[in-house]
């Protein structure tokens, strides 16, 4: 038996028009920026798209926050700007392996149709294509994610090919490579200069020619992601790096106000630290000031110090379970 899909790109690549179109085909109104299919997709989706329609990406490191960007995002990614944004790290170099293993997972248990990239932690690729191919492997394995990235332009041309002749697709980054912060000398800009055009542009063609399915660009002017974009093949992933790209990325927290710290060029769209504080003080008032319940239905909990053993916790799949804490 088939698999059916309503793949919405490509009705638009038929249509060549909106989404009175997609309604006229499909005979459903579908909105703009809800995915309707559930068919996870695959690095070589995303390759696809380039020139179709705009890839809309988001970094995501738990299983809740997935299940949310997985209806809106073509591919969500396990960065390593986790050790900053949720460990509390100063730069992304300090992050493991195992860490980077941990919310893959999360994020493949939550995430049903996105394509989930892992990021490569600082130290587990650079060495050699064999140590790159026995970490990425590790992660492909252990968390199911359908691809990698790993950062830096020409100098790992010959690892991306090692690694996607061996089956693991690969994203790559460049511009601002943030692992190489401490060389770099900070998280600057790239490419602010015509003259320093022409090597980022190489590092772009080389990525692209030893098999990369798509290349993260950071922190680069619009001309030159603009120059960029037309050279490759493969879609370029804009973060910092204007709408010139084929797509788009931000840090999740970043775009949702929630991350105290952000680069000068992130567009918040919402306000989710000032929700959370907001509810937390209400939490906090409630209890502390006005001694009441924190419980919703406080004769659920005086029930089980009774002895009643029926759960206080429903599981969706219909397993019975009692709450812990
Ligand atoms: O680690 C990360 O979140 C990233 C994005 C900034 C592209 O690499």
């Amino acid at each position: 038996m088939g698999v059916y899909r309503i793949d919405v790109t490509a009705i638009f690549a038929t249509c060549g028009e909106g989404a009175g179109d997609v309604a006229a085909v499909t005979g459903y109104a579908v909105p703009m920026s809800v995915h309707s299919s559930s068919k996870r997709l695959l690095a070589p989706d995303i390759t696809a798209m380039k020139g179709q329609a705009p890839i809309v990406a988001l970094t995501s490191y738990h299983a809740h926050t997935a299940a949310i960007a997985d209806r809106y995002c073509d591919f969500l990614l396990v960065g390593d700007s986790l050790g900053m944004v949720m460990h509390g790290f100063e730069t992304t170099v300090p992050v493991p392996l195992e860490l980077m293993i941990m919310h893959g997972r999360a994020v493949v248990r939550g995430a049903k149709r996105a394509l989930v990239v892992v990021d490569m932690p600082f130290g587990s690729y650079e060495e050699s294509p064999s140590v790159a191919f026995r970490n990425a492997a590790r992660v492909m394995k252990e968390t199911d994610c359908g691809g990698i990235k790993i950062e830096g332009g020409r100098r790992m041309a010959e690892t991306i090919r090692y690694l996607v002749e061996r089956g693991i697709p690969v994203m790559s980054h460049i511009g601002l490579t943030p692992q190489s912060v401490n060389v770099i000398g900070g998280f600057k800009a790239q490419g602010r200069t015509e003259k320093e055009w022409a090597a980022i542009v190489e590092d772009a063609r080389q990525v692209a020619d030893a098999g990369a399915f798509a290349v993260v660009l950071e922190a680069l002017t619009e001309p030159l992601a603009r120059r960029i974009t037309a050279a490759i093949k493969i879609p370029t992933i804009g973060i910092g790096a204007s709408t010139a790209c084929d797509g788009q990325i931000l840090v999740m927290e970043d775009m949702l106000g929630l991350s105290p710290r952000v680069p000068r060029f992130v567009k918040k769209f919402g306000k989710v630290g000032e929700v959370i504080e907001d509810a937390i003080k209400s939490y906090a008032r409630h209890h502390r000031d006005e001694g009441a319940s924190p419980h919703r239905r406080a004769d659920v909990v005086s029930r089980a110090y009774r002895g009643d053993r029926r759960p206080v916790l429903r599981l969706p799949s219909g397993r019975r379970q009692p709450r812990h804490g």
